[in-house]
């Protein structure tokens, strides 16, 4: 496999971004050239808005960019993957969460069955939950689920249920435990009922030690309060591809919904992993995000790439990391109903794209994912955005805003969180200048001197590039298409880079070592087996408990 740095495209592009470097070229500046250029640079997918035109890029950019997705293979990639092709080498399987939400014609029909039967399955659960023809072990209806998982068995049912708060049905309430830290499980337990508790113990694998550990809290707990041990099997359900451990683990093999190695973890929340978020918002908004997620998986498929969300976002991405420097890119959901969607992304794209060689083994010569991060406008503003605007890091920004609130009586202050976004992109493309800052500091009354001295800190760079995603409502359906997007757009640059999403072993290592120094934690003596400082933390943690 050669690097995507030898392609002709490559090399073009590098030429490209270092003429537009010495052309002092700047997005406001291609703006005022190109009366067009707003409505040229975007895209509509249903109710979702795609901007793009405040980036650093001209039609060039844009066209060597599809140069080389061509000469990487996208389009045959993208045919691969909802194929079913062996695309996971390293683990030797598909990926294929498409199959959970789109029929896939030219994959083996298995996969669509096997997703289609869990949903049919999960659906007949949820019923009866919500219809309390499920009871616990007092013959009370469940009014409370609380997921035990991490990662991918959290996050994503996390954020979605998160989101959705809007469709939570009134007698449902859930809760996510992922953390080691006891104290998340107990706080947790400390506003449940066992009488009408669910616990769903998520882990596609059930060896992770977190979720392990949390469900024997949940277990002692049960039975601490009362539950009776027989009845357990009304409190646990699970969702795993290891239903053996999930029996092991006492959990009745009735209650186990499937999950699969071709859905990663990551991408799993179209599978039983959902299941939390079906029991708060019921079977139909849940079967809106999968339709929502489908319509994504259409557009990637089907539009060509001058038009396709995914495919733009992922080139530009790899513009951004590859010629302009940039190390991260920072996702602001100007939505508290979507604060943890940075968080969501982050797994997303770093566990999927932080690898250092190329699907072959071989080293990476070009710099990959990039560090994700960010938080629901607008408390940055107020906190991180100094940097965003004045640091010195180079920093792409992804906006995400909703024009329609939830809350109507508040519409005039949702328009103001609006604007607060729409500005904060328009500051990072514009920028202030000097002269600017000098000016307004001389009709404020301040004097020559001092207008000067200050107006040097007031300077900001400007030409700071970002989407922005505009959903006219938040809602399962376009909640589905907007998740999609974004796993699409990881695919993207995955291809480019020629980097396997769909693996994360630089995790196993800190599992490996976790192991020892526990043990080494237990031990009757003090530790000498590892570095000077593992040691003393160690000794020191065993002297003061
Ligand atoms: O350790 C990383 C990881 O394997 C993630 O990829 C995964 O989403 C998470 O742990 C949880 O794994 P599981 O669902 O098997 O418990």
């Amino acid at each position: 496999m050669t690097s995507p740095s030898r392609s002709k495209a490559w090399q073009k592009l590098a030429s490209h971004y270092l003429n537009l470097h010495h052309n002092g070229t700047t997005i406001a500046g291609l703006f005022q050239a190109d009366a067009s250029r707003g409505e040229r640079y975007q895209c509509q997918l249903d109710g979702l808005f795609f901007d793009y035109s405040k980036n650093l890029m001209t039609d060039d950019t844009l066209a060597t960019l599809r140069e080389l997705a061509d000469e990487a293979g996208l389009q045959q990639a993208i045919t691969g993957m909802y194929r079913g092709e062996c695309i996971n080498t390293t683990e030797n399987r598909p990926a294929l969460h498409v199959a959970l939400r789109t029929p896939l014609p030219d994959a083996d029909p298995a996969f669509n069955a096997a997703a289609n039967e869990t949903l049919t399955r999960m659906s007949g659960f949820v019923d009866k939950v919500h219809s309390g023809a499920w009871t616990g072990y007092s013959g009370k209806a469940i009014d409370t689920v609380i997921n035990i998982g991490i990662g991918g068995s959290d996050l994503g049912p996390a954020m979605v249920s998160t989101a959705l708060q809007h469709w939570r049905l009134p007698q449902m309430r859930s809760f996510f435990v992922s953390n080691l830290d006891p104290a998340h499980m107990r706080q947790t337990l400390a506003q449940a009922n066992a009488e009408t508790t669910l616990f769903i113990v998520a882990s596609k694998s059930f060896g992770t030690l977190e979720t392990l550990r949390n469900a024997a809290i949940a277990r002692r707990w049960y039975l601490d309060e009362g539950g009776d041990e027989a009845l357990l099997h009304r409190h646990f359900v699970a969702v795993t591809a290891n239903t053996a451990r999930a029996q092991e683990f006492g959990i009745a093999e009735e209650n186990v919904f499937p999950l699969w190695d071709w859905v990663g973890g990551r991408y799993s929340l179209w599978s039983a992993i959902g299941l939390p978020i079906a029991l708060s918002i019921g079977m139909a908004p849940f079967r809106a995000l999968l339709a929502g997620a489908r319509r994504a998986d259409e557009h990637f498929r089907d539009a060509p790439f001058e038009r396709n969300i995914p495919v733009i976002m992922g080139l530009l991405s790899v513009w951004y990391g590859g010629f302009a420097g940039a190390t991260s890119q920072v996702v602001l959901p100007y939505s508290q109903e979507l604060h943890l969607f940075p968080a969501f992304m982050q797994q997303l794209e770093m566990e999927s794209l932080g690898k250092s060689v190329d699907r072959d083994g071989n080293r990476l010569l070009v710099p990959s994912g990039p560090v994700v991060w960010g938080s629901a406008g607008s408390n940055g503003q107020h906190s991180f955005h100094q940097l965003l605007h004045q640091g010195t890091h180079y920093i792409p920004a992804d906006f995400i805003a909703i024009v329609h609130t939830h809350f109507e009586a508040d519409a005039e202050q949702h328009r103001r969180l609006l604007a607060s976004c729409f500005s904060q992109s328009q500051a990072l493309m514009q920028g202030k200048s000097q002269r600017q800052a000098f000016n307004e500091l001389l009709a404020e009354g301040m004097d020559e001197g001092a207008a000067y001295a200050l107006a040097k800190h007031k300077v900001v760079p400007g030409n700071k590039p970002s989407n922005t995603l505009l959903l006219e409502q938040l809602d399962p359906q376009s909640l589905g298409t907007l998740i999609a997007l974004y796993e699409h757009k990881v695919f993207v640059e995955s291809v480019i880079w020629q980097i396997n999403a769909f693996d994360q072993w630089g995790v196993e290592l800190g599992k490996q070592l976790g192991e020892q120094v526990f043990t080494a934690l237990n031990a009757e003596s003090d530790c000498d087996r590892f570095d000077a400082s593992t040691n003393a933390l160690i000794n020191r943690s065993r002297r003061h408990e």
